[in-house]
């Protein structure tokens, strides 16, 4: 058999799907599927850098996800708010350096100031570069980075003439990080869902039916060959 010498994706994203689904399936609160959710965050953080990754981005809770009820609403800020309470020194040891991403304003006072905390706590780390979309919208993402730059225009700062796709990239919540390589998406949907869509041009998409709960070790290995697998081309043509 031949070895496969294919480069590993550098920079993974993972939308989270199925946590919902899960628990309902098992006569259990939705809040139960995001619980075990958090469980599945812990170890794959803990394994991506073996296996090459050096930005991981996870797709924590969308724009759209306030239309839930407030019972899963409240549930899942309070997850959010112990998950870094709890695992902050852990990341901290590991040299995981945490961003976040998305519209903080709309956010409770007592996780933005945490949030803030953990980025600061793990800034100079330079293992794990770990991104967490909270309250993210990629919509919403453009707009706020179309805003800014309307902002630096007026102010005289940029020319409309000098505006390029790397200015848009520097405007984005993701201006430090590299595009995603590979999307997964657990859960068997088969959509993209607002999730980095200025970054993902060229990035490949896994879709598996696993939902989140499920998704071990095993199953992000078996995610990574079907990636070593693809032929990426970036509008090149095919080698032989
Ligand atoms: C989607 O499943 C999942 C979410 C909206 C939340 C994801 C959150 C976690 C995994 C918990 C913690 C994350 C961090 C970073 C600490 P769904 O509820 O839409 O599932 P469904 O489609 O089955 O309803």
């Amino acid at each position: 058999m031949s070895i496969n010498t294919a480069p590993s994706a550098d920079h993974v994203a993972i939308i989270m799907d199925g946590n919902g689904r899960w628990a309902r399936h098992r006569g259990l609160d939705r809040l139960e599927g995001h619980i075990k959710g958090v469980d599945r965050v812990r170890e794959i953080v803990r394994a991506a850098p073996g296996y090459g990754i050096g930005h991981l981005t996870v797709f924590a809770f969308s724009t759209e996800n306030w239309k839930r009820s407030e019972h899963e609403v409240t549930g899942l800020m309070s997850l959010f708010r112990r998950y870094i309470r709890g695992e902050a020194m852990t990341l901290h040891e590991d040299n995981v350096r945490v961003r976040f991403i998305g519209r903080r304003d709309q956010l409770d006072n007592r996780l933005d100031t945490l949030m803030k905390w953990l980025e600061r706590l793990t800034s100079k780390n330079n293992g794990l570069q770990l991104t967490v979309a909270l309250n993210y919208g990629g919509r919403d993402e453009i707009s706020r980075a179309v805003q800014r730059i309307a902002r630096a225009v007026q102010q005289g700062m940029l020319q409309p003439d000098d505006l390029s796709e790397g200015t848009i990239s520097n405007f984005l919540d993701t201006a430090e990080l590299p595009d995603p390589d590979l999307i997964v998406r657990t859960s068997g949907e088969h959509r993209t869902s607002n999730f980095l869509p200025w970054q993902s041009c060229y990035a490949e998409y896994v879709f598996i039916d696993t939902a989140w709960p499920d998704f071990n070790v095993s199953e992000f290995v078996r995610v990574l060959n079907i990636f070593r697998n693809r032929d990426r081309r970036f509008g090149d043509v095919i080698s032989l």
